[in-house]
């Protein structure tokens, strides 16, 4: 018989467009629940990122390299068939508000009829971060609003560098 413990192996999938603190609160957390953490960041997706994939993939490794247990990669195609490939058992979402319950619910259902073995589970988005979004994040820093507090201290610096480019292009 194996006596050694069980490893419960999270998988935290996203665009990370960029990573905010409310990710990062979900990350720790998570940390609590399994023993280890695959971040996932999603390569193909429809919408237009402002950060390509390597700047993300350097901006999350950044921000959890104080977490052991936490790996960054990055996932083509269907998100089973990836947590399945590395061996995961629970998918981690986020909620912040009703709102996303309804397509987070669509997703699990449809990811559960895909792979009825691998569990979503839900952690309530921090009090502090339920209104923080990557899209408003990006929007506000574009407008000239304070995003300080709202993503770790190498994304705002990205975001500046960011502004800076595209200033220096229109002048
Ligand atoms: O940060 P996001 O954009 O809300 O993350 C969405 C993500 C990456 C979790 C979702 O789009 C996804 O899992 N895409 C992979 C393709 C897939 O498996 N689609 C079916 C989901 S039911």
């Amino acid at each position: 018989m194996d006596a050694s413990p069980r490893r419960l192996v999270g998988i935290y999938p996203g665009s990370f467009d960029p990573i905010t603190n409310g990710h990062l609160d979900l990350i720790e957390r998570s940390c609590r629940l399994v023993d280890r953490l695959i971040v996932a960041i999603l390569r193909n997706a429809e919408k237009q990122p402002l950060f390509s994939v390597d700047e993300r993939i350097a901006m999350l490794s950044e921000v959890v390299s104080p977490y052991d247990c936490v790996e960054v990669c990055t996932f083509d195609g269907l998100l089973v068939d990836f947590a399945e490939e590395r061996s995961a058992d629970v998918i981690i979402r986020g909620i912040r508000a009703i709102s996303d319950y309804e397509f987070e619910l669509q997703m699990a259902l449809m990811n559960r009829r895909l792979r009825p073995q691998l569990e979503t589970v839900f952690l309530m988005a921090g009090e502090a971060y339920s209104f923080v979004s990557s899209r408003l994040v990006k929007e506000v820093f574009s407008l000239g609003g304070d995003i300080a507090g709202l993503v770790p201290p190498v994304v705002a610096r990205r975001l500046q560098e960011r502004l800076l480019v595209k200033e220096t292009a229109r002048s």
